[in-house]
C-alpha cells in the first residue's frame, strides 16, 4: 500500500498508473491551493484531494457560472461531451469540440480533469445502438482507443466503463448490447484503454453501490477483485453517489469507499448530488472520503441547483442565484477539519487470505508488446506450473535505450537492463495452471522480450 494523497504538486506530465507508481502519480490530481481554506478546491487540495464539479460547454459563456467554477474547483468532469455519441457521432468520424473546449478551459486554469466516459450503454450514437456482435465489440474498442488516444495526456482519469450492473437482487451485469458482445467486454475496454493512454487511472463507475449490503454492490466489487487478481488493468473505482429518496446515503458507505479501497484500488466519489442538499448528509460524505486514505477526490453533478440534472431536487451545493447553500459551508467545514490520510492506510483488510506454502511447480512468463514509435507497453503473463504460486519473481532483460517509465500490477527494480518484477500483495496467490498479469510501460524499442519466472 502507498499513500494516496492527491497532492499539490506539478510533477511529470504522465502519470505513473498501477500500484507499483500510485504515489507518484497522485500528485497529478490536485492544483496548488491558492487560497487554502476558503475554497473548495483549495482546502480539498490541503488534504490531498481534489473537489470537482461536472460542466456543461455550453454553460461556458455564462459568467455566472464560470466566477463559481474557476474560483471553487479544481476538478472538471465533461457533463455529456466525452460521451460516445458526442465524440463519435458518426462511425469513424470523431467530433472533439465540445469536449475539448472544456479541458482547455480547465487546464488552462490549473484545473484537472475526469474524463467520462469510454463505453456505456446509455448515451450511444445510433449508429452504434443497432451494432451487435463482433462488429459491435471491434466498434467499442476501436472507439475507446480513438478517445483515449485523444485525450492521451490531457485526462487524469477516465471512466473506462459506466454503469454496467444491474439494479434489483441479481448482482450480475446489466444487459446491453455491449454486454451481449461476451462477458470480456469490460477487460477488453480497460485493456484497450491503458494501450492507449497508460498515463491515465483506469475507473470503473455506477451508481446504487454505495450501500455495502446491496447485492449491486457486491458485485461490483467482486468484478474489481477479480480484475486486480488476474492483472486487468483497473486502478480506480467511481461512485456516483446521487443520492435521494429512492437511493439514499447510509452509513455504511464508508465501509464501501474502505472495502473497495482494500482490493487495491483508488476510490472517488464522481457524481454527488443529494436531494434537498441535507448539510449534515453531505457533511458525512465528505468525513467518509477523507477517512479512507485511498478515497482522492469528490465530484458534484454541477455547480448551481438550476445547473443540476434534477434541478427539481434542488440537490447542489450553490443556489440558482449562485449564492453558497448550507451544504456548501458544511463540505468547507469537513474539508477543513478533516485529518490527513495516513500512510500506510488505516483501512480494515476484508477477506483475509489464506496463505498456501510456496509453489513447487514453477511458473512460466510470456510477454506480449504494443510499441510506437519511440516507447511501448508490455503485459506480462505469469503461470503456476503444476502447483500454486505464493509470490513470483519475473525477469526481464531490456535491450539497450529502453527504460521503463511505468507499472502496474508488480513490484519492480531496475529500469533498465535486467529488470526483476514481484507480485504484489493480491496477486501472489496464483492456482496450478491459472495465470495473473503485470505490466510497463518503457521508452526505446521493445525488440523481441524473453521474460523468465521464479516461483517465491
Ligand atoms: C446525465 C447528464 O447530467 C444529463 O445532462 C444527460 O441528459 C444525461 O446524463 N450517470 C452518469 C452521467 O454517469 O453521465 C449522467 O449524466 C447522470 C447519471
Amino acid at each position: 500500500m502507498r499513500s494516496t494523497r492527491w497532492k499539490a504538486a506539478s510533477r511529470a506530465a504522465l502519470a505513473l498508473a498501477g500500484a507499483g507508481a500510485l504515489a507518484a502519480s497522485m500528485a497529478l490530481f490536485a492544483t496548488a491551493p491558492a487560497s487554502a481554506g476558503t475554497t473548495l478546491g483549495a482546502s480539498a487540495a490541503e488534504k490531498g484531494r481534489y473537489f470537482g464539479t461536472a460542466v456543461a460547454g455550453f454553460k461556458l459563456s455564462d459568467s455566472a457560472y464560470t466566477t463559481i467554477l474557476n474560483r471553487e474547483f479544481n476538478m472538471v468532469t465533461a457533463e455529456n461531451e466525452m460521451k460516445m455519441n458526442a465524440t463519435e457521432p458518426q462511425q469513424n468520424q470523431f467530433s472533439y469540440g465540445a469536449a475539448d473546449q472544456i479541458v482547455n478551459h480547465a487546464r488552462s486554469r490549473g484545473m484537472s480533469v475526469r474524463g467520462h466516459t469510454l463505453a456505456w450503454h446509455s448515451q450511444q450514437p445510433g449508429w452504434m445502438e443497432s451494432m451487435s456482435g463482433s462488429a459491435l465489440r471491434q466498434a467499442m474498442l476501436n472507439h475507446v482507443t480513438q478517445v483515449a488516444t485523444h485525450f492521451r495526456g490531457q485526462v487524469v482519469a477516465w471512466d473506462v466503463v459506466n454503469e454496467a450492473f444491474a439494479d434489483g437482487s441479481s448482482g450480475g451485469r446489466r444487459d446491453s448490447n455491449l454486454q451481449r458482445t461476451g462477458n470480456d467486454w469490460i477487460e477488453a475496454a480497460f485493456r484497450a484503454a491503458r494501450a492507449a493512454d497508460p498515463g491515465a487511472k483506469l475507473c470503473y463507475n455506477d451508481y446504487n453501490t454505495d450501500n455495502w449490503t446491496h447485492a449491486k454492490t457486491q458485485g461490483v466489487y467482486n468484478m474489481v477483485r477479480d480484475f486486480k487478481a488476474r492483472g486487468v488493468p483497473i486502478d480506480c473505482v467511481g461512485f456516483q453517489s446521487h443520492f435521494n429518496n429512492d437511493s439514499p446515503y447510509v452509513s455504511n458507505y464508508r465501509t464501501t469507499l474502505s472495502s473497495f479501497a482494500a482490493l487495491g484500488v483508488d476510490v472517488q466519489i464522481t457524481e454527488l448530488d443529494i436531494q434537498g442538499a441535507s448539510a449534515s448528509t453531505y457533511r458525512s460524505v465528505v468525513e467518509d472520503c477523507l477517512a479512507v486514505a485511498r478515497c482522492n477526490g469528490i465530484t458534484v453533478w454541477g455547480i448551481r441547483d438550476s445547473d443540476s440534472w434534477r434541478a427539481s431536487q434542488t440537490p447542489l451545493l450553490f443556489n440558482s442565484n449562485g449564492s453558497k447553500k448550507a451544504a456548501y459551508d458544511a463540505v468547507l467545514a469537513a474539508l477543513n477539519n478533516g485529518t490527513t490520510p495516513t500512510d500506510p492506510p488505516t483501512d480494515p483488510p476484508t477477506d483475509p487470505p489464506t496463505t498456501p506454502p510456496p509453489g513447487t511447480g514453477g511458473c512460466t512468463a510470456t510477454v506480449s508488446v504494443n510499441q510506437w514509435n519511440g516507447g511501448f507497453v508490455a503485459n506480462v503473463r505469469v503461470t503456476a506450473g503444476s502447483s500454486a504460486l505464493n509470490g513470483w519473481t519475473v525477469s526481464i532483460g531490456l535491450p539497450s535505450g529502453a527504460t521503463v517509465t511505468n507499472a502496474w500490477s508488480a513490484n519492480r527494480s531496475g529500469n533498465t537492463g535486467t529488470t526483476n518484477w514481484t507480485n504484489v500483495a493480491y496477486n501472489g496467490q496464483v492456482g496450478a495452471g491459472q495465470s495473473t498479469e503485470f505490466g510497463f510501460q518503457a521508452n526505446g524499442t521493445a525488440g523481441s522480450l524473453s521474460p523468465t519466472c521464479s516461483a517465491g
